[in-house]
């Protein structure tokens, strides 16, 4: 694997169909596990290692988000990367750089009503990585279920020629999503973080059991011991939710100063599967 500054010296490595796993690096086995997906695509494996200014809101961890590109260029080769894309800001926004990708209404919902302009960040560095690298595929991680959603539909309207794939998450044995920000959470504030798997691990087993109504689902979720930012079920689109179809239930809290976020998708044809998922990651 080599670690590149600039696209150029991308493009002077890799040969053939690209699929590119884009991340803001502090790379973990959930990181590890898309990584893994591209390389079976049997394409050449770009990973960017950049943390973006743009999706950052005043007040939020740009400053103080990991960065370490030796740990990252561990990870990214273990699991099968051929170039570790690492820019500089200039390379990514250089001089004039003055263009906003605006992903629209859906944008402002869930994560994007507190962290305006978050996505419209996201959009914007996502599809200025692609010009930079020209991949065919990209991976996105389930666990950021909006941004999956949103990148899709990016790619869609603007007819980028890049097919978007979505992979699951991957958790800890408690449950827990992998996240950069776990790293943030207290030994104290890591166990009331267990509460977040744990209340969608409710809400899939009443859905399990058959129950298909918003409110008593979300009443399943229920839980006294978060800060909730939002509970909500919605369609695997994220609009509406509609008992019989394929829906997801998202939530994003605090706990302490981290803002967590998780997903379960449900499925009216496999009912038991997302509980089966979360209750082996049940400790008790
Ligand atoms: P980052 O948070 O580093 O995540 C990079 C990719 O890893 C995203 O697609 C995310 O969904 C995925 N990921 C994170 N935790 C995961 C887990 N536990 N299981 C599976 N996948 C996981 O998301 C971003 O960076 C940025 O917004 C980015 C798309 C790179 C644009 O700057």
């Amino acid at each position: 694997m080599i670690i590149a500054r600039t696209a150029d010296e991308v493009a002077a490595t890799v040969s053939g169909p690209i699929a590119f796993v884009p991340t803001m690096g502090a790379l973990h086995e959930g990181h590890a596990s898309l990584i893994r997906r591209a390389a079976a695509s049997g394409n050449a494996v770009v990973v960017s290692d950049f943390v973006n200014p743009t999706q950052f809101g005043p007040g939020e961890d740009f400053e103080r988000y990991p960065r370490d590109l030796a740990h990252d260029a561990a990870i990214a080769e273990a699991a099968g990367a051929d170039v570790l894309y690492a820019p500089a800001v200039d390379e990514v926004y250089p001089d004039g750089f003055a263009t906003t990708v605006d992903p629209g209404p859906l944008a402002t919902e869930l994560c994007g009503a507190r962290r305006p302009g978050h996505f419209a960040g996201v959009a914007t560095v996502v599809t200025r990585l692609y010009g930079l690298i020209g991949p065919t595929q990209a991976i996105f991680g389930r666990k950021d279920y909006q941004q999956f959603v949103l990148m899709q539909q990016v790619a869609r309207d603007l007819a980028l020629g890049v097919e978007v794939v979505g992979a699951p998450t991957v958790r800890e044995p408690d449950g827990l999503a992998l996240s950069s920000r776990n790293r943030y959470l207290s030994p104290s504030e890591r166990r009331t973080a267990a509460e977040v798997p744990a209340a969608l691990r409710r809400l899939a087993r009443a859905y399990a059991a058959g129950e298909r109504t918003e409110p008593l689902l979300l009443q399943a979720a229920a839980t006294e011991g978060l800060e909730l930012e939002y509970l909500a079920l919605r369609a695997t689109d994220l609009s509406a939710y509609q008992p019989a179809a394929p829906a997801v239930a998202l939530i994003a809290c605090h706990v302490g100063g981290t803002r967590l976020i998780d997903n379960i998708e449900l499925d009216p044809a496999a009912p038991d599967a997302a509980a089966t998922l979360l209750d082996a990651k049940d400790p008790a």
